[in-house]
């Protein structure tokens, strides 16, 4: 099976995450990246992933994963949902007879708390033809409370 791990990262958790999968699955990371991305802002990125908005990506989705059969999707908790560029993986990959495991780090230890985010992106990878596998909700970190590479290998 050919395993990729995709991801959106702000402050470097979600890098440290897929580089453990990655080790772990023997999986091909791929980033996502936003097109002209402006510098964090906490009330305007919050703002933004309440509204579902998708930002534009430079990747070409549907070319990155097309070898893939295993998907391992990556998202920070954005005000309670997934992150812009999540949105827009979710609205535009094809995931036809490819299995999705759905992680989320967020800084709530109320891990349970991503129980309703974790099932809107199953609904959204179901819809995209995707088999969900696994739904994982972890505690993070940022650049100024940063968690390690241990602490992140402890939780799965
Ligand atoms: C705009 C924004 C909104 C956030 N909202 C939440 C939230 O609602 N709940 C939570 O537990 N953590 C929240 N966080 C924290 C992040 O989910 C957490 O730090 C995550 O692990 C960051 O991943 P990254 O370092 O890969 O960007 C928020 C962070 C940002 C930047």
């Amino acid at each position: 099976m050919k395993t990729a791990i995709v991801y959106y990262t702000q402050s470097g958790t979600n890098a440290t995450l897929a580089e453990i999968l990655a080790e772990k699955e023997s999986a091909t990371m791929i980033k996502l990246a936003i097109e002209n991305e402006k510098k964090p802002c906490m009330a305007r990125d919050a703002f933004a992933a309440i509204r579902g908005k998708c930002a534009i990506l430079k990747n070409d989705i549907n070319s990155d994963i097309a070898e893939f059969d295993k998907i391992n999707l990556i998202t920070p908790k954005w005000a309670g949902k997934p992150a812009t560029a999540i949105n827009t993986f979710l609205r535009d990959a094809d995931l036809t007879n490819k299995e999705v495991a759905l992680y989320v780090t967020q800084l709530d230890k109320r891990l349970e708390s991503a129980e309703k985010m974790l099932n809107g992106m199953a609904d959204k990878v179901t819809a995209q033809g995707g088999k969900v596998i696994c739904k994982k909700a972890l505690l993070g970190g940022n650049s100024k409370k940063p968690i390690s590479k241990e602490d992140l290998i402890a939780q799965l």
